[in-house]
């Protein structure tokens, strides 16, 4: 991992219009105003509840939604308004993994087919050389040995082998950005850590930068380096994994943490907690900090004024007045 950046978010917000008869329009406002530096070679863990904004965020990324307001800055370049060859282009560079990888699939083409697609569309001629890159792919993946895989069907193969051949048709292209939305979230546990460490093997040996998706902190630590924590389209927590999972430092990653399952199957007492209060709406922000109504140490200024991000020691930032010195 360096110290270089790849992907610039500045100030990003993408609104979902919601059309009312005769009635001005209202916004879903999924993504309301992230900024963050993914740097080169890192893998970098985008954590919260469900409706928070994680998939809308990392589609905006890869340009597979228009964003409303903000910046993108990907390798020095402005790529928020891109369009034809150029948008091309960024679709090669950048790439997505998604939860299901079954239903992504052509269930009537084999593996050969899946992963010669993306080379055909991308103007790889030689048919030669497809079939090398497709081997190279399989053989980064593990669909191992590539004979016996390479004329299957999707739904010949387990959900891990499937998975794996999302991260085979992920790589086909050769991209130096990829953001994985909940990719084990749909395998057996067992399977799981397996995925996992297959990406942080390609994380390392390929140099690639994933944005790693998931409401699941108990798997962070297998695969990123640093943690975004989300909540209602604002992140409001970022630091090196270790940190913010034991010095954390936002009410929010305190109840998210809290509610990780413990792993010990013999005890039994525990349980998995669920942080108290509802999720808000994002068509009506409430004004302040948008975690105070289920905020145990709200404060009068955290119902009228947002806090803003601050970085209260050397790569760890959080959005919280408790810890602002007044
Ligand atoms: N196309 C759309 N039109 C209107 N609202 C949308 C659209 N896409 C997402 N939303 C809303 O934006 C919010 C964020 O959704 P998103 O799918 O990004 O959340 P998420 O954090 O990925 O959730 P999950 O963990 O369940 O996958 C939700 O309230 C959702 O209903
Ligand atoms: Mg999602």
């Amino acid at each position: 991992m360096s110290n270089k950046t790849i992907l610039q978010v500045e100030n990003l917000k993408v609104w979902f219009p919601i059309k009312r008869l005769f009635k001005t329009p209202l916004y879903a406002k999924a993504v309301d105003g992230v900024s963050f530096n993914l740097l080169k070679g890192e893998s970098l863990a985008l954590v919260g509840e469900s409706g928070c904004g994680k998939t809308t965020l990392g589609k905006t990324c890869l340009r597979l939604i228009e964003p409303t307001f903000g910046r993108l800055i990907y390798d020095g370049r402005d790529i928020t308004h891109l369009s034809g060859k150029d948008l091309k282009w960024y679709r090669r560079e950048a790439q997505m993994i998604y939860q299901d990888p079954f239903s992504s699939f052509n269930p009537f083409f084999p593996v050969r087919r899946i992963l010669e697609e993306p080379l055909i569309v991308n103007g790889v001629k030689s048919k030669e050389e497809r079939i090398n890159r497709i081997q190279e792919a399989l053989q980064e993946v593990k669909l191992l040995p590539i004979e016996d895989f390479i004329n299957k069907f999707p739904h010949m193969l387990s959900g891990g082998q499937r998975q794996r051949l999302a991260i085979a048709r992920a790589l086909i292209l050769r991209p130096k950005f990829i953001v994985a939305d909940e990719p084990v979230s749909m395998l057996d546990a067992s399977v799981r850590v397996e995925i996992l460490y297959l990406l942080k093997e390609l994380q390392i040996s390929q140099g690639i930068s994933f944005l790693y998706i998931t409401h699941d902190i108990a798997t962070v630590k297998y695969f990123s380096d640093r943690m975004a924590v989300m909540y209602s389209g604002k992140i409001v927590e970022l630091g090196e994994i270790r940190k913010v999972i034991t010095s954390h430092l936002h009410p929010y990653t305190e109840a998210l943490i809290e509610a990780i399952p413990d792993p010990d199957p013999n005890n039994r007492n525990v349980e998995r907690k669920v942080i108290p209060g509802e999720p808000q709406n994002p068509v009506a922000w409430p004004p302040g900090c948008r975690f105070h109504p289920r905020c145990p140490y709200a404060m009068d200024i955290c119902r009228v004024e947002e806090p803003p991000m601050n970085e209260v020691e050397s790569g760890h930032q959080v959005a919280c007045w408790l810890r602002i010195k007044k």
